[in-house]
């Protein structure tokens, strides 16, 4: 019988790349999106890539009965990984309240949940920002936590305390993964990354501007203290994090966590400056990318990359990707984006 995995955020960039490497290693998935960010074609996608449509529910997380008509429906769910949440750093800034309200409730939604049910397995989509900018690098998963640049990044830090102290008095069993900057897409050029409207991230803006949907790329400071002035970040293929996902539930499933929380950096370990991402871009892709130098983006921290070596020895997870790789899957998907008539 296979096991049964609610997916929370399934249909987004790092949930549907997940729930593909639950598919492929024989889960039965069911996802819970409320499609505020991302679109319902991506099902019919990853049916065509795995061969297998996963349950899925349109729902809002933050509604306590809505969440827990979804385990009504599968009490049978023996884990849950939890990426609902909303994730722009500056407009987290404009609407603190509105990230708050949902990042935070549709948490204790899904935890309240899941102990109703009996299910005690939980892997936690966190994130670097909740170092700040790190006194000393790389950075480890025992480097203080700085207070939060953003509410998004406060958030992810107010999530993992809520997670922390909720395991410490029940049968919650969780790992929080702090994601570095995932990027790229699936081979298939199935599924990717689809910011809607301006992209805030750096890579989805490079593939817009380079396949002519936007006119040139703001290259954010160039006068940071790093080798070419510009900011440095630790870029991960979106198909190795997914990975390091499954190795975390299964780590949980099979009881081989040591402690009822753990914490991994899930990042390469190399970090690359925004000017080195262009370089292997164009390099990657054959074409030459229209960029300019413009003033510092607010909340932008100088420079980040993580120590692996937790992740690598415990988890025995390591990335696989190169930048290189990374920059033609993210190029290969832009090309695609045109023949899914979205
Ligand atoms: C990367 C670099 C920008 C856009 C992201 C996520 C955040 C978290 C960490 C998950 C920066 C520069 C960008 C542009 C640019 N992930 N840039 N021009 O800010 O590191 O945060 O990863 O929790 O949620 O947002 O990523 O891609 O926005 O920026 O020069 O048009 O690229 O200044 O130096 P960031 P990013």
């Amino acid at each position: 019988m296979a096991k049964k995995i609610l997916v929370t955020g399934g249909t987004g960039y790092i949930g549907s790349h997940t729930v593909v490497e639950l598919i492929n290693e024989g889960y039965e998935v069911v996802i819970a999106d409320n499609l505020s960010n991302s679109f319902a074609f991506v099902i019919d996608n990853i049916e065509k890539i795995t061969g297998v449509r996963p349950y899925f529910y349109k729902t809002e997380l933050t509604d306590a009965g809505a969440t827990k008509a979804i385990f009504d429906k599968h009490p049978d769910v023996c884990g849950v990984i939890h990426f609902a949440a909303l994730k722009a750093v500056g407009e987290s800034v404009e609407k603190p309240l509105l990230y708050y309200h949902n990042n935070l409730f549709s948490l204790i939604n899904i935890i309240q949940a899941m102990e109703e049910i009996g299910c005690h397995n939980l892997v936690f989509s966190s994130s670097c920002t909740v170092y700040g900018q790190p006194d000393e690098l790389p950075v480890r998963e025992t480097s203080p936590i700085l207070p939060a640049l953003s509410p998004y990044g406060n958030t992810k830090q107010i999530a993992e305390e809520m997670i922390k102290d909720k395991a410490g008095i029940s049968e919650l069993k969780a790992i929080l993964l702090r994601y570095f900057n995932p990027i790229g897409a699936h081979a298939s050029a199935l599924i990717g990354e689809l910011p809607i409207g301006v992209p805030n991230n750096l890579v989805p803006f490079i593939t817009q501007t380079a396949i002519g949907k936007r006119k040139e790329l703001s290259v954010f400071g160039n006068d940071y203290q790093t080798p070419d002035g510009t900011c440095i970040r630790d870029y991960i293929h979106v198909v190795d994090l997914a990975k390091a996902h499954i190795i975390s539930l299964e780590r949980l499933l099979d009881k081989r966590n040591k402690n009822s929380v753990e914490v991994f950096n899930i990042g390469t370990g190399k970090g690359y400056s925004v000017l080195e991402v262009i370089n292997a871009f164009e390099s990657a892709s054959k074409v030459k990318l229209q960029y300019k130098f413009a003033p510092r983006r607010q909340g932008d921290i100088e420079q980040i990359w993580a120590d692996t070596d937790y992740a690598n020895e415990e988890l025995k997870w390591c990335a696989e990707r190169n930048l290189f790789e990374m920059l033609e899957s993210a190029w290969k998907w832009e090309c695609n984006l045109g023949t899914l008539n979205l």
